[in-house]
């Protein structure tokens, strides 16, 4: 994996992070993927095996903090062009703070919202000076100006991972990166639903196209999978 382009996805072995593995392999990067069972990663398995050399599979899962921080620790000395973490949940099927125990929550926050922020700052010195990107998976539903109501525990947990995600930014200024926080439109993946409007492939190469076009812009963006700002 030597001169190309390197992009870190988290999350990346089905829906659309194993999208944006596809996509970023057509523009020709090389991929360094994470999944909770690699060896079960049946898809990104076989995308690894017609690109031979070009997608690592590396194992992760979001809701163990140790787990979080020795993945961190393993890439030591790795430099990524581009870093997109995209693991999330959707949290209980009630939806409802009135049903809510404590360990819902505890595990919807931590795994969409608190892992996330944790492994992006653990990542900022591996990503390429000047024109690397750190790049979150987060929702329109995490817009506080936009919340029509509903999935309020989900809207929440998006609404954490923005803020957090504004407060990282405001410990990057002078590392010379740009912190994007994409919303992938409303997407026919298992957690959207085949009603979904917008397909995989879709919402991947916009996503990627906004990330490849942000590098070198140092800013922190709320934009969705077609370059649209979105109001905080
Ligand atoms: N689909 C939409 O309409 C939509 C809209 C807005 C935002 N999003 C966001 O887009 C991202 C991807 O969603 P999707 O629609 O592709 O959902 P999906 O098809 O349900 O895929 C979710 C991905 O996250 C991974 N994941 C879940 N929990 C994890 C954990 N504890 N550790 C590591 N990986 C974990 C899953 O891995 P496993 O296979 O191991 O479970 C899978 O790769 C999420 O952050 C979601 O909130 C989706």
């Amino acid at each position: 994996m030597a001169d190309r382009s390197v992009v870190l996805i988290v999350g990346a072995n089905r829906g659309i992070g194993l999208g944006v593995v596809q996509s970023f392999l057509a523009r020709g990067w090389d991929i360094v993927a994470t999944a909770r069972q690699p060896g079960a990663a049946t898809a990104l398995q076989a995308l690894a095996g017609q690109n031979p050399g070009r997608v690592e599979i590396l194992a992760l899962d979001m809701g163990v903090p140790a787990e979080v921080d020795r993945f961190a620790a393993s890439l030591a000395g790795r430099i990524f062009d581009a870093a997109l973490i995209n693991a999330g949940v959707a949290g209980p099927a009630h939806r409802t703070a009135n049903a809510a125990t404590p360990e819902e929550i505890g595990a919807l926050m931590f795994v969409n919202a608190i892992a996330p922020t944790r492994l992006g700052r653990l990542l900022l010195n591996n990503l390429t000076s000047g024109s690397g990107v750190l790049a979150y998976t987060s929702s329109i539903m995490g817009s506080v100006a936009l919340n029509a109501g509903g999935h309020e525990l989900y809207r929440a947990s998006k609404a954490a991972l923005n803020s957090l995600s504004r407060g990282l930014y405001a410990e990057m200024r002078g590392r010379d990166l740009t912190l994007l926080t994409l919303h992938p439109g409303w997407v026919r993946t298992d957690m959207g639903g085949s009603g979904a409007p917008v397909g995989v492939d879709e919402s991947a190469r916009g996503m990627t196209a906004v990330i490849v076009a942000a590098a070198g812009s140092r800013r922190h963006a709320f934009l969705d999978f077609q370059g649209k700002e979105l109001a905080w």
